[in-house]
């Protein structure tokens, strides 16, 4: 099995802060892996590092096999990286169908908007012509990945997706992330919410203070262990 992405020895740095100081972490292709820990730990930087919005000045991230270390974010996009930022980051002025139609600025805006989308996400189908700052919060979450989605990125990062959303609309995600799954996509996930992921995710990494701490495969995992090296 492929390994879309490996990255190796990768250090991450605000201003002349290290954030990230050694950092390795596979991801099989069609699998779905989790990246936890506590809140500052650096979970959120090193989806930047992969997606190039901070500065690596050492290691390496292979995708699908080639260097991306020093790659502009543009160039990641387009070979094939979906992310989705934590908090979102629709553009709320926009109306639902034309924060979808930005998804596809990836490929210079070719192609269409695949009716897929909506078959996983019915209430977007619904909601086209609204505003996404009228949206709910879990349904600005559903609306960021289904923009991300919309590229068929061979590799999808999702920043705590479940972060401030309601118990339902947690669920629809979940099915979705399953759903994906089914259909062959490589998925890597940050989270703080364990009970979600075990269903979801086949391996996992646990992140502190910019190293990782413990890894290994899901089905597993010593649950207890891993909570108290989460718990804040
Ligand atoms: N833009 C930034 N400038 C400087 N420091 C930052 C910035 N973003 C995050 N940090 C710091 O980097 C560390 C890791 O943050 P982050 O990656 O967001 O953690 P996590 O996602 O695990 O909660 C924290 O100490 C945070 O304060
Ligand atoms: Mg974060």
């Amino acid at each position: 099995m492929e390994t879309v992405l490996n990255v190796d020895k990768l250090q991450a740095y605000y201003g002349e802060s290290i954030i990230l100081k050694d950092i390795n972490l596979k991801v099989q292709e069609g699998h779905i892996v989790c990246l936890l820990g506590r809140n500052g730990v650096g979970k959120s930087t090193f989806l930047k590092s992969i997606m190039g919005l901070v500065r690596t000045p050492s290691g390496s991230i292979l995708f699908q096999n080639k260097e991306l270390i020093n790659k502009p974010t543009y160039f990641r996009a387009r070979a094939g990286i979906g992310y989705v930022p934590q908090g979102r980051d629709i553009f709320p002025q926009m109306t639902v169908e034309e924060n979808l139609q930005l998804g596809l600025e990836v490929n210079n805006g070719n192609g269409n908007i695949s009716p897929e989308i909506y078959e996983l996400f019915p209430i977007l189908k619904e909601m086209l012509t609204r505003k996404g700052g009228n949206l709910s919060g879990g349904q600005q979450q559903q609306l960021a990945i289904a923009r991300a989605l919309v590229a068929h990125p061979k590799l999808l990062l999702l920043d705590e997706p479940t972060e401030g959303i309601q118990p339902s609309i947690i669920q629809d995600i979940g099915r979705v992330i399953l759903q994906l799954k089914k259909e062959g996509y490589t998925i890597l996930i940050v989270e703080q919410y364990l009970e979600f992921i075990l269903n979801i995710a086949d391996e996992y990494y646990v992140m502190d203070k910019g190293n990782i701490v413990a890894q290994g495969l899901v089905s597993s995992m010593d649950q207890e262990d891993i909570k108290s090296k989460i718990a804040i």
